[in-house]
């Protein structure tokens, strides 16, 4: 008896530690870097110690972004005795060196596999090898891992994720686990018990608005994505993210464009994924990847995914609570033409739906700060009266400033 408790505790209690490690792993939504919305297939070690390297010096790793995720096609075989090895030719040095490399660093270390037997490009999938490759993980020093939902014929989705969350648990070491199977099997309904996030929607596609036809399925633009995404606010918060996917600012879009994208991305607490070669971005990008008080919304510690609070026209006015009775305000122009925007905060009550929290700008003045040009342009006192150019935002934060006096 007393042997039987004593195994049982000793595999009961790391297993408590780790389930505990897991739950605070993404508190906030995570921020990095993956290869497949640049790169693709075409990605090697090289290249991965050059953009980890990127990461640092562009200051991208101070303003937050901390895991570095090789996506599909990292592969080889898997030796004689099932254990998966990565390609020979791409990756010779082998994952435990890279990810060493990456954390010496001071980064984190992502990779990709999928559920099913092949992954969407072809290589083995961890189908039937789910603890062994969560244990190789462990042993290599992974700390994040995307698992997609390719080849999955016959298996259910819940099913598949808790299987490779078990395995992951069972490896003992903590890592984060993204959950990518597009939306299809409503994951905001389960995934947020198994992973940390779940993708929402299919591929993305650098466009603002476009649906790009890859025969059985198909990519879509920013508003597209963003528009799905909105309507599934009540299943986020911290620890649980929907995710409408990776970056793809620096990935052929206009300037307008990428800022809009970022900004509603960190409106809508969505993990901050960048999907761009880090190491060739232009100061353009560099500036909006880095821009801490935008990214500061996404991280807010309330973890509460903005809403649309109502739409004029082509512009569409957003809201996030903040910690701190503090505010983001996003004014969103999907269209090509600039739009003017005024907004009367004595006259518009604010009221998120979900959580209930209420703007309290009529008793109280708040400041207004522009986040892309970084200066105040104002109070609460004033209605807000400023021209939005096509397919850009502008993006506020609400600061409180005291108790208003004039009524
Ligand atoms: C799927 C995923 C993408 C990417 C590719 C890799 O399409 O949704 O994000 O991981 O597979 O093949």
């Amino acid at each position: 008896m007393f042997k039987r408790c004593l195994i049982l505790l000793l595999s009961c209690l790391p297993l408590a530690a780790v389930a505990d490690k897991f739950a605070d792993l993404a508190r906030t939504p995570p921020m990095g870097w993956n290869s497949w919305n640049h790169f693709g297939c075409d990605i090697d070690e090289d290249t991965v110690r050059e953009i980890a390297r990127a990461m640092v010096e562009s200051g991208m790793k101070d303003a937050g972004y901390q895991y570095v995720v090789i996506d599909d096609c990292w592969h080889g075989e898997r030796d004689a005795n099932g254990f998966i090895r990565p390609d020979p030719k791409r990756f010779p040095s082998g994952m435990k060196a890279l990810a060493d490399y990456v954390h010496g660093l001071g980064l984190k270390f992502g990779l990709y596999s999928d559920a099913g037997w092949k992954t969407c490009g072809g290589r083995p999938g961890s189908r039937g090898y789910e603890f062994q490759d969560a244990a190789t993980y462990a042993r290599w020093g992974v700390d994040y891992l995307k698992y997609d939902w390719c080849n999955t014929e016959g298996l259910a989705a819940r099913g598949a994720y808790l299987t490779m969350r078990e395995a992951l648990w069972a490896a003992g070491r903590p890592i984060v686990f993204s959950i990518c199977e597009w939306g299809d099997n409503q994951p905001w309904e389960w995934a947020g018990e198994i992973g940390h996030l779940w993708r929402t929607t299919g591929d993305i596609t650098a466009c603002w608005d476009c649906e790009v036809d890859h025969g059985d399925w198909s990519s879509w633009g920013v508003l597209r994505i963003l528009d799905v995404n909105a309507e599934l606010r009540a299943h986020a918060g911290p620890g649980r993210w929907n995710d409408p996917d990776m970056l793809e600012v620096g990935n052929g879009m206009s300037e307008n464009e990428d800022r809009a994208h970022f900004s509603m991305w960190a409106m809508m607490a969505a993990p901050l994924i960048a999907g761009n070669d880090l190491r060739r971005m232009s100061e353009a990008t560099r500036a909006i990847l880095t821009n801490r008080a935008v990214i500061a919304v996404d991280q807010d510690p309330l973890g509460i995914q903005g809403f649309r609070h109502r739409r004029e026209g082509e512009l569409e006015i957003w809201f996030k609570p903040l910690a701190d009775d503090e505010w983001a305000m996003a004014v969103l122009n999907r269209g090509d033409r600039p739009q003017q925007i005024r907004f009367d905060w004595r006259r518009e009550a604010v009221v998120d739906p979900l959580s209930g929290r209420r703007a309290r700008w009529p008793a109280r003045v708040f400041e207004l700060h522009d986040l892309w040009r970084g200066v105040k342009i104002g109070t609460t006192r004033e209605p807000l009266v400023a021209e939005v150019p096509g397919r850009d935002v502008l993006m506020l934060r609400l600061r409180r400033l005291g108790v208003r006096r004039d009524g």
